[in-house]
């Protein structure tokens, strides 16, 4: 039995995961590029992260490129059984840090192969197609067809066990859930940033886990005065009521947060403990609302 067990536990494919995570992006260098500033902190945080119960962890090759990885094998292989680690793939980094689009068939399976080296894995556990249609600022609509049956082949190959989707509109879930079963959908949304509130919905009832990137806020951490009330009457921190926040706001939610020290990785985890009463959550839904507009 472990602390963050409290949080629950949901099953994105055939296995079951805590629905406490862990996000290993920030782990690579500044701007998810290159080697990070405090490697033994990396590998330390990955440890502790396992040895507390977390047994789904969010990845890609493309961060470093390979860094982060690299340091999950360091860290953690052999790994335990009951180890989820999901990957993401449609993207490739420039030598000046960044992001290009990699979709063909070649780069699509070439990622794969890459996660697989890197890792030290037989197989992937989940991969999730990461759209760039819309670039960084959110999803924008355009077919992702072709790119979900190159995963399905590799499925089938066996190199994939389940397939996910990132950075996606309702529409391609449908889409690709013609060509592939879809386990789990990862985009952004977090307390203040709620536009997939209807797209949570409809994924719970499918039985699709969905699991927020950015769920602190990203590389700037969400700040409100409400978030700030909230936990200091619960005598918790701002980030602790944002995690404990999303974990209430549906069955499907699984937590990735991101860090890149042990002392926010013991927070954020405790989280999985933080009760919120009525009149708390009731303040907390008001954050992110859209504010009506006069006229
Ligand atoms: N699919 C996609 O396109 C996509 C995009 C972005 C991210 N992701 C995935 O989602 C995961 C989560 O996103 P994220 O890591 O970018 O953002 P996040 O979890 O929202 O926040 C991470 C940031 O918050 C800081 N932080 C973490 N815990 C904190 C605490 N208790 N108090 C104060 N600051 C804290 C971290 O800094 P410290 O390192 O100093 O703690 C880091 O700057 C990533 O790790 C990655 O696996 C996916």
């Amino acid at each position: 039995m472990s602390r963050i067990d409290t949080a629950g536990t949901y099953r994105p494919g055939d296995r079951s995961v805590r629905r406490m995570g862990y996000g290993a992006m920030q782990l690579a260098g500044s701007g998810v590029f290159g080697p990070p500033r405090d490697r033994e902190e990396a590998v330390a945080v990955l440890r502790e992260a396992v040895a507390s119960g977390v047994n789904h962890i969010d990845t890609s090759d493309y961060y470093g490129p390979h860094v982060t990885n690299e340091i999950i094998r360091e860290a953690l292989h052999p790994y335990p059984d009951d180890l989820v680690i999901v990957t993401k793939v449609g993207a490739r980094r420039g030598e000046d840090a960044s992001w290009l689009p990699a979709l063909s068939p070649e780069d699509l399976t070439k990622a794969v192969h890459d996660n697989l080296r890197n890792l030290g894995r037989d197989a992937i556990e989940v991969v999730n197609f990461r759209s760039l249609h819309g670039g960084h600022s959110g999803p924008d609509e355009g077919s992702i067809g072709r790119e979900v049956a190159v995963l399905a082949e590799l499925q089938r190959k066996g190199l994939i066990r389940h397939i996910g989707l990132s950075n996606i509109t309702a529409a391609q879930i449908r889409e690709a859930r013609t060509i592939a079963q879809i386990v789990c959908v990862q985009n952004f949304y977090n307390i203040a940033r709620r536009d997939d509130d209807g797209l949570i919905d409809e994924l719970d009832r499918d039985r699709i886990a969905y699991v927020p990137f950015f769920p602190l806020g990203g590389f700037t951490p969400s700040q409100s005065s409400d978030l700030s009330d909230v936990a200091r009457r619960l005598d918790a921190t701002p980030m602790q009521v944002a995690l404990a926040w999303l974990l209430k706001r549906a069955p499907n939610i699984l937590l990735i947060p991101g860090t890149s020290s042990r002392t926010h990785l013991r927070e954020n985890l405790a989280a999985a403990e933080l009760e919120l009463p009525d009149d708390a959550l009731a303040q907390l839904n008001g954050i992110g609302r859209p504010v009506p507009q006069p006229g």
